[in-house]
Parts: structure tokens; C-alpha cells; sequence
């Protein structure tokens, strides 16, 4: 029996999917895939070269000449378009308001998720974004829905950005939060949506640690169904 299970991790922004989502790779000796990257690699480049987000044939081509790799590297995942490493500026709050826009585009997503199906074809994975559960692999072993209140993600978003220097404001935070929750939620094509099989886990008032040990039981239940 292969049990190399792929494990899906949706929700929305702040809800701890990538820290969980990297905690829980790293326990089982998985690869951990951080999808939201890849469209704010492409959200980043097109703010580079002046593309329109709003112009899908533009992105288009813009993606068609991108090599975007996700690299892990001394337990960190890094992200490379074109051989340039561009992890730290993908996380700046230009590419964070814009990326939405990019995600909109079905012939982006279309490109994305194919890239992202090759990445998880051996198992072994841990995939966090918005439609992993329902459009990417809709198939994966197990499937997570994790959330949290919008003022408890503000408030986590806050403190990562005064931890590591930057200038914040929790209640511009709190806005954009809920904007880009809004435009992921209501786009047409693959929106953020809770998958009718995965398991919502609520975070609220629960540490890291905590979310980490209840994804690990569920991980050992589905290994047992599965032998
Ligand atoms: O980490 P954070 O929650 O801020 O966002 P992210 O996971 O880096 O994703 C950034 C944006 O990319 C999301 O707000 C979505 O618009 C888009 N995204 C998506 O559409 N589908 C995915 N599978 C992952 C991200
Ligand atoms: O990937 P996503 O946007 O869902 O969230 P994240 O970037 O992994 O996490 C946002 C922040 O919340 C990080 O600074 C975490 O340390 C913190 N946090 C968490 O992820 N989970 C908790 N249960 C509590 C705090």
C-alpha cells in the first residue's frame, strides 16, 4: 500500500495554513507546496513589467515565459521566477492587494493547477491555497478547512509584520483581509469553498501546536483505513 497521501489545506488568509501546513510536511517527511507563491510570483512580475492584473491575455503571456520553482532550503521554502530569488517580495502588501486580481483569470488557474497536479503526481505532499480540496486535487487523501475569526487573523498578520520591523495597522490589515477573502470567495472560476469532504478545523483560540498535533491524528486515522 502506498502511503504517501497528498493533504490538502484550504481557507482563508491568516487562517495558519502555510505555518501548519509546513509543521505538518516537516513531521511526516512530506513536501510542503505553498500555492498562494506561485500567484503572487506571477502577481509580483506583472507589477514588475507593467501587465495589467486585470488583463488575462497579458498574464497569460507573461506566465508562458516564466520559470517559476519552489525550492526548499535549509528548512525554508523559497521561491525562484526565472532563476531570481523573489521570497521576500512576493510577501510585500503591493503583491499581497493585487494578487486577488491574477487569481481571477480561469487561464491562469488552468496553468497553475496543472503545474501544481505535476508537483503532488507522486503523493508525499502537503498543499496549501484555496481550491486545493476542490479543483487541484480533488482526490487527496485528506482535506482540511482551516479558519478563523477575521479579527484573530488580523490580529496574527499584525504581529508578523511588527515582529519582523515592518509598519502595521490592524485595521487597514483587518480591511484587506476581508476584501481579498471576498474577491477569493466570489470569483467565478475555483472559488474559496470548504470541500464536502474535508474537515473544517476552527483556530481561533488555538496555538500552532495544537492545530498541528489534531492534522497529525487525522493523518494517522486515514493511514489506518487505508492499510
Ligand atoms: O498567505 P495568504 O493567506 O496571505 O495568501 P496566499 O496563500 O499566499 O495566497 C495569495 C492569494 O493567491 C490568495 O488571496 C488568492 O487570491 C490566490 N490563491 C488562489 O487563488 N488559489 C490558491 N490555490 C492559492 C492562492
Ligand atoms: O497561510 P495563512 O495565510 O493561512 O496563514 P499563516 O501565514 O500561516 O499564519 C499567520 C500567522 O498566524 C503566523 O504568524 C502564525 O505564526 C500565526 N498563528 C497560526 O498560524 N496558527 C495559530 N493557531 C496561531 C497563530
Amino acid at each position: 500500500v502506498n502511503m504517501n497521501m497528498n493533504i490538502a489545506i484550504d481557507g482563508p488568509a491568516g487562517a495558519g495554513k502555510s505555518t501548519v501546513a509546513k509543521l505538518v510536511a516537516d513531521r511526516l517527511s512530506y513536501v510542503y507546496i505553498d500555492t498562494g507563491a506561485m500567484y503572487r510570483a506571477l502577481t509580483y512580475m506583472a507589477l514588475q513589467n507593467e501587465v495589467s492584473v486585470d488583463d488575462g491575455e497579458a498574464l497569460k503571456k507573461l506566465l508562458s515565459d516564466l520559470k517559476i520553482e519552489l525550492v526548499n532550503k535549509n528548512g525554508k521554502q523559497l521561491i525562484y521566477v526565472n532563476e531570481k530569488d523573489v521570497s521576500e517580495e512576493i510577501r510585500h502588501s503591493e503583491v499581497t492587494n493585487k494578487v486577488s486580481y491574477v487569481a481571477k483569470h480561469s487561464d491562469i488557474r488552468k496553468e497553475m493547477v496543472y503545474k501544481q497536479q505535476q508537483l503532488a503526481s507522486g503523493g508525499g505532499t502537503v498543499m496549501d491555497g484555496r481550491d486545493i480540496g476542490t479543483a487541484v486535487l480533488p482526490d487527496a487523501e485528506l482535506k482540511l478547512f482551516l479558519n478563523a475569526s477575521v479579527d484573530e487573523r488580523a490580529r496574527r498578520r499584525h504581529e508578523e509584520m511588527i515582529s519582523k520591523g515592518f509598519d502595521s495597522n490592524i485595521d487597514v490589515l483587518k480591511e484587506e483581509i476581508r476584501k481579498r477573502d471576498q474577491m477569493d470567495s466570489e470569483r467565478e472560476v475555483a472559488p474559496l469553498k470548504k470541500a464536502d469532504d474535508a474537515i473544517e478545523i476552527d483556530s481561533t483560540s488555538m496555538s500552532i501546536n495544537e492545530v498541528v498535533v489534531l492534522i497529525l491524528s487525522f493523518v494517522e486515522e486515514r493511514k489506518g483505513m487505508m492499510k
